[in-house]
């Protein structure tokens, strides 16, 4: 690995780039919001819009810029709104198309941004035009919005292929006239035919729905399964089998496969469909942004995220990594060079609403394969092998000071302000991701990431709503770890992300960096405005350089030196 320094440019620069309003996304800190898990005003135990509007003070004290709001379309939450029936609608279940309006309005007074989930591969199989296709029959127009194709065989009673989805069983799915349908998610998700002019159409219209209603970006939801072969695929015998779409997916992933080898992930065709898109977004001014959530190889990001595509693309590489130096610095250099190459900025990430938070992930023996080591974990509901939580939230909080520090634009996800763990224990009635259904004692799913917020340590159902139960319960751990209770603690990781969030904006800069140290047991860097950040993973304590002092630190520092597992970030003295 090459640790060469990008820039030796060592002017101080003041100017902040996210006020640059075409460029604002370069740099920014976007909060993601699971909208059922955020905040329930109306105490249905379903979080809601106008929770969500009632928390914009909340989250402009905590020094966001911009928040993505997963789903709140109409949905029957089989995918927890993965699987969207109304794509230019607010579910009823959780708002308006007033609040969601008065929710812009507030967000935009104060300062902040709202950026929309679009999930183009699929939608639910409650949205009209899928009830249209069953309706109306093989060979239909209707039928070919999606993907529907006869069955095999003389009764037509075996699936087209042998595919599997990703949460687990058969890809293609009957209906019962001698058709099967295709999802690569859920049975409740049929993926679309994008090859329809009119599934284009459609989509335009929805980009331009919610950028009327003031919406300032997208992320764009398994942005690199849209475009399918799926027909040259069936009609020449061949990947029909599980396995070798398997051996496939993996060589796209590790960056081995040939353009447009696979049936349905990564193909050519589907940079189209974001050409046509971004010229939707450059009639807007400042013009709309999207990130691909694109799980591609490194060569083929930068076609997601180029100027004439999405214009980024998630780096998902963090969320995968153990808490290792030498890991963490390969990510680094490879996801600001992959931005470089499509002149977007990178992004960094440690959670989301797919997987386990990283306050646990971290506290986790990395044997055997570090999300291995996490399933095994969930599946024992938290009772093996052994997470030490505490060993996890100070590498967590040292690990978000890392990222926080770096070029490009950060995403946190609801919850780990607070330092949130994962909930592992948790009874098999209350769980409701499709994973848990579809892999039987293989994977748990995502339930335990996405628990109602903590807002307070003492009232009804710890401040999250005024009635009935949160729909995923917290805790007895989460009160501690409530809002007004981090609130009044100094050392609280709430008022670390505060205080992070808040020096970030003073000091953010130009979008360089400079390694200043190839010591395997630290990470260690600079801004070119002398914004320095440096990272203990050894067990010695380090000393902090001389002539700078320390603007903020992960931990408490021993004796004026940085502790393992502890970050802090220095400014010349
Ligand atoms: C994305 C979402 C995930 C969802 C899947 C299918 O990966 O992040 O939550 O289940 O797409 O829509
Ligand atoms: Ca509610």
């Amino acid at each position: 690995m090459s640790l060469q320094p990008t820039q030796t440019n060592m002017t101080i620069s003041n100017a902040n780039p996210q006020t640059s309003s075409a460029d604002w996304w370069r740099q920014a800190l976007v909060y993601q919001i699971y909208p059922r898990s955020f905040m329930d005003a109306n105490g249905d135990g379903i979080g809601d819009l106008v929770g969500i509007t009632s928390k914009i003070p909340y989250l402009k004290d905590l020094g966001v810029d911009a928040i993505w709001l997963s789903p709140f379309y109409p949905s029957a939450l089989k995918d927890g709104g993965y699987d969207v029936a109304d794509y230019r609608n607010v579910d009823p279940k959780i708002g308006t198309l007033a609040d969601f309006d008065d929710m812009t309005s507030a967000c935009k007074a104060a300062g902040i941004k709202v950026i929309v989930d679009i999930v183009p591969n699929h939608s639910s199989d409650d949205h009209e035009w899928f009830q249209a296709a069953l309706k109306a029959g093989p060979g239909s127009p209707e039928r070919n919005r999606y993907i529907f194709r006869d069955g095999l065989g003389p009764n037509k009673d075996q699936a087209p292929a042998d595919w599997e989805c990703m949460f687990g069983g058969p890809a293609w799915e009957p209906v019962g006239d001698g058709q099967y349908y295709l999802h690569l998610f859920d049975a409740s998700q049929p993926d679309f035919n994008w090859e329809n002019p009119e599934v284009r159409a459609d989509f335009i219209k929805t980009l331009r729905f919610w950028a009327d209603r003031g919406v300032s970006g997208f992320r764009i939801d398994v942005a690199h399964g849209c475009s399918k072969k799926v027909d040259e695929i069936l009609n020449s015998n061949k990947l029909h089998s599980q396995e070798e779409i398997a051996s496939l997916s993996l060589k796209m992933l590790e960056g081995t496969l040939d353009d447009d080898a696979h049936p349905y992930l990564d193909r050519n065709e589907v940079f189209d469909i974001y050409r046509e898109w971004r010229k939707v977004f450059n009639e807007y001014s400042p013009p709309l942004t999207a990130v691909a959530e694109a799980w591609v190889s490194s060569k083929r990001k930068p076609l997601y995220a180029s100027a004439d595509g999405l214009g980024q693309a998630f780096s998902f590489d963090m969320l995968m990594a153990p808490f290792d130096p030498s890991a963490f610095k390969k990510i680094i250099v490879d996801s600001l060079d992959d931005a470089a190459q499509s002149g977007s900025s990178t992004t960094w990430v440690f959670s989301n609403h797919d997987v386990i938070r990283h306050a646990t992930r971290h506290a986790l023996p990395d044997d055997g394969g570090y999300h291995e080591t996490a399933r095994k974990y969930l599946l024992n509901k938290g009772k093996a092998p052994v997470a030490d939580l505490e060993l996890g939230l100070r590498r967590a909080r040292a690990a978000t000071m890392m990222i926080l520090a770096l070029p490009g634009s950060a995403y946190i996800y609801q919850g780990e302000e607070l330092g949130l763990f994962e909930v592992a224990e948790m009874p098999d009635e209350e769980r409701q991701d499709p994973t848990f259904f579809r892999k039987p004692g293989v994977d748990v799913g995502r339930d335990g990431c996405r628990i109602a917020m903590p807002w307070s340590g003492e009232g009804k159902n710890m401040g999250f709503g005024p009635g009935k139960r949160p729909h995923l319960v917290q805790p007895e751990g989460y009160r501690k770890l409530a809002v007004d209770v981090e609130d009044k603690d100094p050392n609280s990781t709430l008022n670390l992300y505060r205080k992070a969030l808040g020096l970030r904006h003073e000091l953010q800069c130009a979008e360089d960096l400079e390694w200043l140290s190839d010591d395997a047991e630290t990470v260690h860097f600079k801004r070119p405005n002398g914004w320095e950040v440096l990272v203990n993973f050894g067990k010695e304590a380090r000393s902090i350089p001389s002539n700078r002092k320390v603007a903020l630190s992960s931990g408490d520092l021993v004796d004026g030196a940085v502790p393992t597992d502890t970050a802090v970030w220095l400014l010349p003295a």
